[in-house]
């Protein structure tokens, strides 16, 4: 924009009286950020929830993480979680952990292992109007690179059902074998992903 362009918009907005489209005060509620990427703090646990539990809880009777859970994480590794944010909305996020074994296992699902080197990824999830337009994926693409820059985290590990391999393949990770846990009547394919070939294979295919 030019500076005379912004020199004759100025004056207008400023005497726009309050209480109408356009007035100062409307302005201030549209400051929000049309799109905001950042950790996830505790505060966000009761949004993170709400998308959770209707994720989930309606399919399977089943949440990844129940709503302390979610705290106990945020509050332990906060670095390990990625919200995205529409107008200051929670529509998707990522909650993760550091694990130090090769595998995981039950223990994994609650445990934080600081000096792990391995980002386990416990919950992707998109609120279900904002499926299916690549927000998913973009938001992994971002975690990944994110904890990839973390010097100590070499790989990221998941599980996931069966439908969901194919998708996560995408993004460079492989199946390891079965998941030795199991949630009730379900089982899981655990996936593997080395962060270090990751940043070469970011180059080549985000969107
Ligand atoms: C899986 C999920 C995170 C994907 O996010 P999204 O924003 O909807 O997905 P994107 O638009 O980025 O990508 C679409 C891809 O997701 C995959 N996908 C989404 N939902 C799927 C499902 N129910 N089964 C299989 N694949 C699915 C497909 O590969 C699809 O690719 P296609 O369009 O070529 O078929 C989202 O659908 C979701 O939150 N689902 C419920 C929670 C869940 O299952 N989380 C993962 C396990 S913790």
């Amino acid at each position: 924009m030019s500076t005379l362009s912004v020199h004759c918009l100025k004056p207008s907005a400023l005497h726009l009286p309050s209480g109408i489209p356009g007035s100062p005060g409307r302005q201030r509620r549209h400051t929000l950020p049309a799109n905001e990427f950042r950790c996830l703090t505790p505060e966000d646990a009761a949004g993170v929830f709400q998308i959770e539990r209707e994720t989930f809880i309606s399919v399977s009777s089943n949440c990844p993480l129940n709503l302390d859970e979610v705290r106990h994480f945020l509050t332990l590794c906060p670095e390990l979680s990625l919200g995205w944010f529409v107008e200051g909305r929670l529509v998707a996020f990522i909650i993760g952990s550091l694990w130090d074994e090769e595998r995981l296992t039950q223990a994994s699902l609650m445990l934080h292992r600081p000096g792990g080197r391995a980002a386990h990824l416990h919950v992707l999830a998109v609120h279900r109007t904002f499926r299916w337009q690549g927000k998913g994926s973009v938001l992994l693409w971002r975690y990944l690179h994110r904890v990839g820059g973390q010097p100590a985290v070499r790989r990221a590990v998941l599980m996931c059902e069966d439908p969901l391999v194919p998708f996560y393949q995408r993004f460079g990770f492989h199946p390891a074998g079965p998941c030795a846990i199991v949630v009730g009547s379900l089982t899981f394919t655990e996936m593997h992903c080395s962060l270090r070939g990751h940043a070469a294979l970011r180059r080549n295919s985000d969107p």
